[in-house]
């Protein structure tokens, strides 16, 4: 079984995604070990709780600085003994002890296309401004290993979704959503528990 950590700031569609593709079956390589949030009063928590997996809060606003938050994340990732740690809009610069340690098997959903609107103060709804600005006709979703830099890692799988004429930020965002990101997802914590993902030399090989 492949133990499953979900880290989440927010929401948490993505984690509600990976919690019904673990109810309807599709997830049988992989347990839904501990959610993690950032954010106290993160609606992901409730939807933790209502599926009874365990819900942790790591706040910030808890610690006297950024050492004393990285070392207390750390800390409770690692309890959990996680195989795999998703990131399903969390909102963190994760600590690089934590990154080499996890290598490989810390994954991130973006909402675009990968090289496309992303990296530095590409989160959230920017990300489909930024889309809508440039005119782009098509977008979608990624879903990447997590290295030192800002949406940098090893792309695992990427779905295009098409803008249409009259998009605003919000309805781009949910029909990424809908069309990708919550497939994407689910699909890729299963191809990893299966075992049919590969890393080499930085490129990802779904076998
Ligand atoms: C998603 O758009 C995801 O791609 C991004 O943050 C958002 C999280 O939404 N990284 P939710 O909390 O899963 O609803």
């Amino acid at each position: 079984m492949l133990r499953v950590i979900i880290c989440v700031s927010g929401g948490g569609t993505n984690l509600q995604a990976i919690i019904d593709a673990k109810a309807a079956g599709k997830l049988e390589n992989a347990e839904l070990v501990r959610v993690i949030s950032n954010k106290k009063g993160a609606y992901a928590l409730e939807r933790a709780e209502k599926a009874g997996i365990e819900s942790v809060c790591v706040s910030p606003k808890d610690f006297p600085d950024r050492e004393a938050f990285h070392e207390a994340l750390l800390k409770t990732v690692e309890e959990a003994a996680p195989d795999l740690i998703v990131l399903a809009g969390f909102l963190v610069v994760l600590p690089k002890e934590m990154i080499s340690r996890y290598r490989n098997r810390i994954i991130n959903i973006h909402p675009s296309l990968i090289p496309s609107f992303c990296g530095n103060g590409y989160y959230g709804l920017k990300v489909h401004e930024a889309a809508l600005a440039r005119g782009v006709k098509v977008t979608g979703a990624t879903v990447h290993f997590v290295d030192e830099g800002t949406d940098t890692g090893p792309i695992i799988i990427q779905k295009p979704v098409a803008v249409q004429e009259g998009d605003t930020p919000e309805i781009l965002q949910r029909r990424v959503m809908e069309e990708a990101e919550w497939i994407l997802l689910p699909e890729v914590i299963r191809l990893i528990a299966a075992g049919r993902i590969h890393v080499t030399e930085g490129r990802v090989y779904i076998k």
